[in-house]
């Protein structure tokens, strides 16, 4: 049978990527979170000074060394899924922290961290069998995707959900800050230049307000046999 490309997009902290890993271990496919890479540029800039304590980027400087940015995935024997790595070492942690979490919106809208992140994207995707998950997957990176997914959820769960993986992975988390982080980034992920987060039009709408993980898992793998068999 023919693998497919599976586009995953929607607003920040609606289970995206819960939902996309689950469903590529299911039916055997490669999983790629593409905001993870994303965010990898946004430590890298961290790591390297080059985003100032007011919050301004050296983007001459950042563009100059983005070549020395090299984003890839290695399965976690332990966890069963994959764990990003920057230039080699694991970042797993570090990527999903507030600080890079406060930054990486306005780096993700530089036209020249989405042109390197987009070509190796579909550098991954080029053999199909792939579920990506993202902002942009349907719309810019695989426009001519199989099975495309657009998901929500309201901003309240949603910043319920991001709280309580901070919690539970033992980072200090304060409730509205972030609410006001995700709003932000809703915001300045919708409204950039490039790319911006919104819907394809032959995507498929999720809101999983108020569905359990099994519900979703069950909803995105059956409509994965309706396109796919
Ligand atoms: O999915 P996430 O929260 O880990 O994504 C981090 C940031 O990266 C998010 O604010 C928007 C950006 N992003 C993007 O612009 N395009 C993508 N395909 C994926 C993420």
């Amino acid at each position: 049978m023919k693998k497919i490309t599976i586009a995953i997009d929607g607003h920040s902290s609606c289970g995206k990527s819960t939902m996309a890993k689950d469903l590529a271990r299911e039916i055997g496919y490669i999983y790629i979170d593409s905001g993870a890479m994303y965010r990898c540029c946004t430590l890298f800039a961290l790591q390297q000074g080059l985003i100032l304590p007011d919050g301004s980027i050296q983007t001459d400087e950042l563009e100059r060394r983005m070549p020395e940015i090299h984003v890839s995935f290695r399965l976690n024997a332990e966890t069963g899924r994959p764990d990003t790595y920057l230039n080699d070492v694991c970042v797993e942690r570090e990527i999903r922290t507030m600080e890079v979490s406060s930054h990486v919106s306005p780096i993700a809208a530089l036209p020249f961290v989405r042109a390197a992140m987009t070509a190796q994207q579909q550098l991954m995707g080029r053999e199909g069998g792939i579920v990506m998950d993202g902002r942009d997957i349907g719309t810019a990176v695989f426009p001519h995707a199989e099975m495309k997914v657009f998901v929500t959820a309201s901003d309240e769960i949603r910043a319920q959900r991001r709280y309580d993986e901070l919690v539970a992975k033992g980072e200090a988390a304060d409730f509205q800050q972030v609410l006001e982080n995700l709003r932000e980034r809703d915001h300045i992920d919708s409204t950039r230049a490039v790319a911006p987060l919104r819907q394809a039009d032959d995507a498929l709408v999720l809101d999983n307000s108020h569905m359990t993980i099994p519900q979703q898992k069950q909803w995105l793998l059956d409509k994965f046999h309706e396109i796919a068999d």
